[in-house]
């Protein structure tokens, strides 16, 4: 044997050692840059004691000490200096390698030390040590290891959409503290919408006592009186200064910017119904719209509109540290300032070419506002269209094309691109899946993110990070807004934290082993991923989310808007062609054939789209769900008249009918024939039995 054969058969009898010993490294999520395990282990026990010194250290030594109790782990002494076995020891050392967040974390039988070269660093040592503490079947025990680790970016973001469904303050804290576990430092707070103004602003009431409150659509709410009023309820709400800044103190004790969205000149309606002299049209919107998608009001660009929202801005400033404010700038589609003459007059005013360039021309008078304040302004990257300034970051939302751009142009960016990193897309197919777009984002999609696509890989240097992003609209309650989030947002960790090398199954592994910690911390996360999906069998009720859609085109999980208490059925439907696909169903003998159906509020701002959804006229009042064979142009087996369900604003059970007999299996195609789009009929359930 060569002496090479020889080291090369004792390094693999050393590496055979070392993995009887330690079957698996670690599960740390995410995946820390470097580690080496080695033999032996340190005891986590009532009697360890937690040393720090100073101000860096003092607060890992407090973070380390609530996350381990909040796992039900032993409450620890803390002392300024202790010498000794059975210390874990939090100290900054200056000349570290690794840079900004990083941290060093050596576990040995006798002691545990976690170094850094400043808070955050230090701060992450804390939640790598946590993860080691708790795992499951531990027991107190931390293998010995050298940890070196360092973040892959310094933007790792979650969005969250409070303006079209608000979420509990007791919940955005525990949101801040479960994305501190998973080393996410950015949240990036979405408050201004179409349908809600949610920020208290001392200088103008009415955005929010206004501007807040909407009732929303369909025929439920309609029906919700609310005694105090004799009107339908309202929903909505907002946040208080004073629970803003508890929020962000809450962030930054947890290393977690809060950077907030005032998004203008679109998406402004709420602030427009507010003080209607901020909004185009002659006769402005009065009340707080409910609809979702892309609403035509934009604010004006007045003197007076500019001057209010350097107000708001300076109220958001001295709520929010964050150097980044975003001002949104997504969708803001031009036909009012088109047909405005008092902006067409502007606009030749301000020498500003076209419509394009007058949204450049607001970006950048709000962007030089905050400039002068020391802030800088970010925007979705439809600010690259107008001429931006060159200090504003991109946040690339229409897939990863306005990173690319940004990045060419020299603008740092960070990419949030739908739907690769929306979460309101459902993590998958089953009907448990709460509301949300059809399309799944499994917890796979979001791990394989390509963070640095094309051109990127080699321009990277503008690149801040990545944010997933979960819009509202769909997304009702607390419970609903954490079942979307997680477990994908440990993934986006990974992608965002972990350096690149992709092992899903190694993921899935030390993932799994996070969850009993989800439980305890009470993480309502979706397991979608690791549950096996049973489908019904063929004489069984098939839910709307079994059956397969004509088309994919605007595919939502779309919640009914009535009961107004109590459970409600979700519908999967392409609400540009509701149509469904009843496949390979036996005719044979003329089966039996029952439908649940519902209504909604067809609550969708689709500008001319609208004209492509065609729907079938009915031969009754009422309207009919027609049941045809093999295709949607195939011969119609049954027309169920929608009579018996008109008055209903839940599910309706229509009467069961008799499909005529036909050999072998056939598709079934289920359409309404109804008179207008809203609202909007829908299938719930059906079922053929023989
Ligand atoms: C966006 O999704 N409109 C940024």
């Amino acid at each position: 044997m060569s002496a090479a054969a020889r080291i090369g058969l004792l390094a693999t009898v050393l590496a055979a050692a070392g993995a009887a010993a330690s079957p698996n490294p670690p599960a740390i999520v995410p995946r820390p840059a470097q580690v080496q395990v080695h033999p032996g282990q340190f005891s986590l026990t009532a009697d360890t004691v937690l040393v720090g010194t100073g101000e860096a250290a003092g607060q890992a030594v407090t973070a380390f000490g609530v996350f381990l109790a909040a796992s039900g782990g032993p409450t620890l002494a803390h002392a300024p200096a202790h010498s000794g076995a059975g210390v874990i020891r939090f100290a900054l050392r200056d000349a570290q390698p690794g840079g900004a967040e990083s941290y060093r974390l050596s576990v040995t039988p006798q002691r545990v030390l976690v170094t850094a070269p400043d808070a955050a660093g230090l701060f992450y040592g804390a939640v790598t040590l946590w993860q080691l503490a708790t795992a499951p079947e531990a027991g107190g025990k931390i293998p010995a290891l050298e940890i070196a680790d360092a973040p892959r970016f310094p933007w790792r973001g979650l969005m969250l959409d409070s303006a079209r469904h608000l979420q509990s303050v007791d919940f955005i804290l525990r949101s801040i503290d479960w994305m501190a576990l998973h080393k996410l430092n950015v949240l990036s707070w979405h408050l201004t919408d179409d349908q809600g103004w949610r920020l208290e602003i001392r200088r103008y009431p009415r955005l929010t006592s206004v501007g807040a409150w909407r009732v929303e659509a369909g025929s439920g709410p309609q029906h919700d009186i609310d005694p105090a009023t004799g009107a339908p309820r309202r929903y909505g709400g907002f946040y208080t200064q004073a629970e803003v800044r508890r929020i962000v103190t809450h962030a930054a004790a947890r290393h977690v910017t809060v950077v907030p969205e005032i998004d203008l000149p679109g998406h402004s309606s709420a602030a427009i119904v507010a003080y209607p002299e901020l909004g185009v049209l002659e006769h402005p919107p009065t009340v707080v719209p409910a609809d979702w998608g892309i609403y035509p009001n934009l604010l004006n660009v007045e003197e007076g509109t500019f001057e209010f929202f350097e107000h708001v801005l300076d109220e958001v400033m001295e709520l929010f540290p964050s150097h980044i404010i975003n001002l949104g700038g997504d969708e803001a589609v031009k036909d009012q300032w088109r047909s405005s003459p008092r902006i067409q007059a502007r606009m030749r005013d301000l020498q500003v070419k076209d419509e394009v360039a007058l949204q450049g021309y607001f970006t950048a008078r709000l962007g030089a506002y905050l400039r002068a304040h020391g802030r800088q302004l970010a925007g979705w990257d439809e600010i690259l269209e107008g001429g931006v300034p060159p200090d504003a970051l991109v946040m690339s939302w229409r897939g990863v094309q306005g990173a690319i751009s940004a990045a060419a142009a020299g603008h740092d960016t960070v990419l949030s691109p739908d739907p690769a990193l929306y979460l309101d897309n459902r993590q998958g197919d089953s009907p448990g899946e709460p509301p949300g777009r059809q399309r799944p984002l499994r917890l796979a999609d979001v791990y394989h993110f390509d963070p640095l696509p094309g051109p990127l890989a080699q321009d990277r240097a503008h690149v801040r990070g990545v944010q997933a992003n979960l819009w509202t609209e769909h997304v009702r309650t607390d419970a609903r807004a954490a079942y979307m989030t997680w477990p994908r947002a440990a993934a986006l960790a990974e992608v965002a934290w972990s350096p690149p090398a992709q092992d899903y199954p190694d993921f899935e592994r030390r993932l799994t082993t996070l969850l009993p910690r989800y439980r305890q911390l009470g993480i309502a996360y979706s397991a979608d991923a690791f549950d096996a999906q049973h489908a019904p069998a063929a004489d069984e009720p098939q839910d709307s989310a079994h059956l397969k859609s004509c088309s994919a085109e605007l595919g939502l999980a779309l919640e009914d808007d009535a009961p107004i208490v109590g459970p409600r059925a979700v519908f999967v439907v392409d609400i540009m062609n509701p149509c469904w696909i009843f496949p390979a169903v036996d005719l044979t003998g003329g089966p039996s054939f029952s439908a649940a159906v519902g209504q909604v509020p067809f609550n969708f701002q689709l500008g001319a789209d609208i004209d492509k959804i065609h729907l079938e006229a009915p031969a009754t009042a009422g309207g009919e769900l027609k049941v045809r064979l093999d295709s949607c142009e195939g011969e119609t087996l049954a027309a169920l008249p929608l009579a018996p369900a008109l008055a209903n604003d839940a599910v309706t059970t229509l009467p069961t009918v008799r499909l005529p007999a036909r050999a072998g299996r056939h598709d079934l195609c289920l359409r309404f024939a109804q008179r207008g789009l809203d609202p909007l009929w829908v299938i719930d359930w059906v079922q053929v039995r023989p």
